[in-house]
């Protein structure tokens, strides 16, 4: 017997929690820097950090004051300026955006009154506050930014703000390069998971043929085998959207890679190193993760693919919330949340692993996979349209799984995340996949 009580105060630790954790890591982001790097554009594919960091607070004041609690706006003028879709990143540090500490007292404020609507808040009446949803999605949003930021911090030239531990080494993966899925139908997507955004909805059965999935990200040193193989010379690889943007562009490498006599080098986070050959490839775009697929032998898994090889138990027929089973991921499992500032070797975390032997399918690197981002059946957007809906079409790829730079909150094996086939600059990899011969 559960009692609701309980759950009620339960649900508001994770709601605390979640924000707190958040916020902590907003902090790190956005103080580790001097104000002119706060103001500055590091990249016209980015804000600035400052308008990320008013933006997270103008959300929470929407959705947790305004939409949960009837408070009257805070400021009505800066909701345009902060608004993603009245202006694209490119001009947002032309906009009168409040300056640095103004932002951060404005986050504080917000911060402040919506941890007193959350300990007076009921979880159950609104679709909104059922279960916590509200504040959940909030945490989530901010997490969100929080990566993006960490890509802002990524772009940006000058010496190392930010450290971190780097992941355990491990032994070089010697396990089987591939697993077989088999055929038959499983349940995609979620209609219980109470945090789960829109697009994760609701759960259906999806008909998924047998398939073999790599165990592994594919890694820097097989990635390297394609360049040296002519792969970016070599038209037969490419689709032709691909081959026609890897040329205009000068694409030859992942993005932040440069050839140093027979090795190469990348920049992190301000830091040169030479490219570790073990590690998942970061920073490819859908084009180049496609064409590396084709030039192996095999394809990027569709999403569904993807997903059933990372939720179904084949001995319950169930789809549990993560490879390793129902329980929140903890650092055994998967490297998440900015613990460290790149992906860990592959074939690391084997309690992470899933029932078939699949491992980081979770954390690490965001797994671009064949699919375009389109609603599930039965999909209804919640509780905005601009969060999923106006980007549901064929110019955009699902991506699965998380990065290193996701929290756990923002973290699901429904979770889906979204981006133009020629985008790198986020923390992307991939696996490959083939069908089973017939
Ligand atoms: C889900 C990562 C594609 O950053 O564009 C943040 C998340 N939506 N604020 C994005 C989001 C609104 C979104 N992605
Ligand atoms: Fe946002």
């Amino acid at each position: 017997m559960t009692d609701p009580a309980l759950d009620a105060e339960a649900l508001r630790e994770r709601a605390v929690a979640s924000l707190i954790t958040a916020r902590d890591r907003t902090t790190l982001l956005t103080s580790c820097v001097d104000g002119p790097d706060l103001t500055a554009q590091h990249s016209p594919l980015m804000s600035p950090l400052v308008w990320d960091l008013a933006h997270i607070g103008n959300q929470e004041e929407q959705w947790l004051l305004r939409a949960v609690a009837g408070h009257e706006a805070i400021r009505p003028e800066i909701d345009t300026l902060y608004d993603a879709f009245e202006h694209p990143r490119a001009t947002r540090p032309s906009l009168p955006l409040l300056p640095p500490e103004e932002a951060r007292r404005y986050a504080a404020d917000v911060r402040g009154r919506a941890l007193d609507v959350l300990e007076g808040a009921s979880f159950h009446g609104t679709r909104l506050t059922e279960a916590g949803f509200a504040f959940g999605m909030i945490a989530q949003h901010e997490q969100q930014h929080d990566e993006t930021m960490l890509i802002t911090h990524q772009l940006r030239r000058g010496p190392q703000a930010l450290t971190a531990p780097d992941p355990e080494p491990v032994p070089l993966f010697t396990g089987a390069s591939e697993v077989l899925v088999p055929g038959g139908p499983f349940t995609m997507g979620t209609s219980d998971e109470p945090w789960a955004l829109d697009n994760e909805r609701p759960a259906h059965r999806r008909e998924v043929p047998s398939f073999f999935i790599d165990t592994t990200p594919v890694t820097n040193a097989a990635y390297q085998a394609f360049i040296e193989d002519g792969g970016y010379d070599e038209p037969r690889w490419w689709t032709a959207d691909g081959w026609s943007h890897i040329r205009r562009n000068s694409v030859t490498a992942p993005l932040f890679w440069r050839r140093d006599g027979r090795q190469w080098l990348r920049r992190r986070f301000g830091v040169t190193e030479v490219v570790p050959p073990d590690e998942p490839v970061l920073h490819v775009c859908w084009y180049e993760a496609d064409a590396y697929a084709r030039w192996a032998g095999r394809r990027l898994p569709t999403e569904a693919e993807w997903e059933k090889a990372a939720r179904h138990d084949p001995a319950g027929d169930r789809s549990m919330r993560y490879p390793w089973g129902d329980a929140d991921p903890g650092p055994e499992h998967a490297n998440l949340g900015q613990r460290h500032l790149r992906p860990a070797p592959a074939g690391s975390y084997p309690a992470g692993e899933s029932p078939l032997g699949v491992r980081q399918l979770i954390g690490d690197v965001w797994e671009w996979t064949a699919s375009d981002f389109l609603p599930y059946p039965g999909f209804r957007a919640f509780p905005y349209k601009e969060y999923s809906e106006v980007f549901f079409g064929p110019e955009y790829k699902v991506l699965r799984g998380g990065s290193f730079a996701v929290d756990q909150v923002a973290c699901r094996g429904t979770f889906r995340n979204w981006d133009l086939p020629i985008r790198r600059q986020i923390f992307s990899g991939f696996r490959t996949a083939r069908s089973e011969a017939v």
